[in-house]
């Protein structure tokens, strides 16, 4: 075979690989330099390898409260609106839970209330963008079956007080992961749906990176 057709032969088969792989490989794969950052994050890192301050954890627990607090009420709403596909569970706002554990580590009302939210969110219109946020919210629960393990070290305690976000990550994660990837494989092989969740997904990933790096001091999630 000359090596125009060996080129071609080749080319065909990539392209085939990926009609071959499913709308979940594809995001998974799409998003993996990003996810990775997110584990070398400072304080992510810090908090698996034992190192993290309470204060620290804290200020982290606030990041997410400010995240999540406006995201959670898109995700409601756009649910309610664009997903007419029945699902097993729906999604689970993370506020109240973060707020909860928020107020166990001595967080005060006021202190709660003045919590900065993040504004800079991606845009949920289509089931696509919905579906593409949800992967994101949803996979993250699998990380924090993991972060668990972390935080119950790091409080020392086996009470939940504190993190119960992460328990639920544990206890009830799964359902709304599985739920969610129906609603992925829902999209079948449709490429402009796939790369429309891509996108959001991404962008979801970015946004939260973006605003945990300008929430939280570099200094604060220095070694304890
Ligand atoms: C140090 C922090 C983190 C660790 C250790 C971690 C770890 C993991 C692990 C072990 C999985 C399961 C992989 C599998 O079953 O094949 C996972 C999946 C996932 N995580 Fe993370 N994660 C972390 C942070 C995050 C964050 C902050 C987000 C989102 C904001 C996130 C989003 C996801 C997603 C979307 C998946 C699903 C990947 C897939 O398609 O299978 N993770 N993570």
């Amino acid at each position: 075979m000359d090596l125009d057709r060996q080129r071609h032969k080749a080319r065909r088969q990539v392209a085939s690989d990926n009609d071959a792989r499913s709308a979940h490989d594809i995001l998974r794969a799409e998003t993996a330099a990003i996810h990775k950052r997110l584990h070398a994050d400072a304080t992510f890192s810090a908090l698996l390898d034992g190192r993290l301050s309470r204060k620290d954890y804290e200020s982290l627990m606030c990041g997410m409260y400010g995240f999540y607090r406006p995201l959670d009420e898109m995700i409601c709403s756009a649910e309610r609106d664009l997903i007419s596909i029945p699902r097993t569970v729906t999604y689970q706002p993370r506020g109240p839970m973060l707020a909860n554990d928020l107020s166990a580590l001595g967080v005060d009302a006021d202190l709660l209330a003045s919590i900065l939210t993040c504004q800079d969110l991606p845009d949920i219109t289509s089931p696509a963008d919905l579906t593409g946020v949800l992967y994101v919210v949803d996979g993250a629960t699998r990380g924090g079956v993991l972060l668990n393990n972390c935080v119950s070290r790091l409080l020392g305690s086996q009470s939940t007080a504190g993190r119960t976000y992460w328990d639920w990550c544990r206890q009830s994660g799964g359902a709304h992961w599985r739920s969610t990837r129906q609603l992925i494989n829902h999209f079948g092989r449709d490429k402009a749906a796939i790369e429309q969740m891509t996108l959001v997904a991404n962008q979801t990933f970015s946004a939260f990176e973006n605003w945990l790096a300008a929430v939280i001091e570099p200094d604060e999630a220095a070694m304890v």
